[in-house]
Parts: C-alpha cells; structure tokens; sequence
C-alpha cells in the first residue's frame, strides 16, 4: 500500500522505504561478517516481523535457517506488565544453535528481555536481537540489541509490519499516526 493511500491518516514519515532498505542492507553485509563460516537461525517473531524477515533475509548473501515465534506480550491487561505467553512456538530444537531473533520494534524490552533468557535457557549457542526499530525513551529493561536499525521517538509508529487494530502492516515505510485516528 502506498502513501497517497492513507495521506490523511499519516501524520508523517519518520523512515522512508528507501531509507529502511539500504540499513537493512547495511545490517545484512553485518551478519554476514559476525557470522562468517557459522550457522544462523533467524527467529521471527510474529506478526510484525513478517515485512523485515522478508526483507533482511532476501538481502543476506548466504544460507540462513527460519523459523517462527508468536508471543503475547499482554498478561493482566497491561503491555507492560512483562508477562509473556507463546502463542506459537518454534518448529525445531535449537540445541547449540546460533539464534538472531529478527523484530520490527523494541519499546519497553520487556518482550525481547523474556525472550532471549527463554531461547537461552534452551541451550542455543548464542542468541542475539536485531529490531528494525528502538525506542530508548520507553525502555524499562535494558536489553541487548546486536543490530538497531533506528532509534526513534516515542511516537505512535505504523507500517512496515506495526500496526494499529491490525492495520497498516502492509506499508513500505514507518509513520507516526495521525491523531485524529485514536483520540
Ligand atoms: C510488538 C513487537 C514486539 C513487542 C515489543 O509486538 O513486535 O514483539 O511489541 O514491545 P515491548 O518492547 O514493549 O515488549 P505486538 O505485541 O504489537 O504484536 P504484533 O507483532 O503481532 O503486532
């Protein structure tokens, strides 16, 4: 879906698909030195990370493995409130593996901080983070990011997987909502 789509709904763009396409680019030249001659398992997790997955791993020149996660960050009511469930788990063992869990965004950390004790606790080899997108004004853990492709405002952000009520995942770009959409 293209900007003149949703213009009245979009009160900027903060990442142009352009830009996101060449850092991801950058990031993946990245991978490729970290994890030169090694195994890597990317781990998306659901749904939002579907468009970067997509993207980072067709820019990645080497065999990579896949697979998927969905959790759900909301335990009593509250998105913050760190309590994780898994909604879907992973197909394979992951015993020894390199694992990059591949996201679109880290707000609080609380999601990515469970996440990576939980994959680490399975006895992976190593696991890292790469996000399409940080927020460092809303962290409440301090999480270990390997790869950030940008550290943004605490705004409302849609596009490129995020969404607000299940919309606007299928944009190129990353915008903040207009107002009007939820006040
Ligand atoms: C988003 C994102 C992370 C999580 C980050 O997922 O993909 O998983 O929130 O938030 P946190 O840092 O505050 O824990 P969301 O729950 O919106 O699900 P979705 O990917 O299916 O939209």
């Amino acid at each position: 879906m293209d900007l003149a789509s949703v213009q009245s709904e979009i009160e900027r763009v903060i990442v142009t698909e352009e830009e996101l396409q060449n850092r991801l680019k950058e990031i993946a030249r990245q991978i490729e030195a970290d994890y030169k001659d090694q195994d890597l398992l990317l781990v998306g997790v659901l749904k939002g990370a579907v468009m970067v997955m997509a993207d980072l791993s067709r820019h990645i020149n080497r065999h990579v493995e896949m697979d998927w996660m969905a959790v759900s960050s909301y335990g009593s009511g509250t998105k913050s409130s760190g309590v994780v469930r898994i909604l879907k788990d992973l197909d394979k063992d992951i015993t020894g593996r390199n694992v990059l869990i591949v996201e679109d965004i880290v707000d609080t950390g609380l999601t990515l901080d469970w996440l990576k004790t939980n994959l680490n606790s399975r006895g992976a080899k190593s696991v890292e983070i790469m996000t399409v997108l940080r927020k460092p004004e809303s962290a409440l853990v301090k999480v270990d990011v390997k790869y950030v492709g940008f550290d943004i405002p605490k705004d409302f952000v849609i596009g490129y997987g995020l969404d607000f009520n299940e919309k606007y995942r299928n944009l190129p770009f990353i915008g903040v909502l207009a107002k009007h959409m939820y006040e």
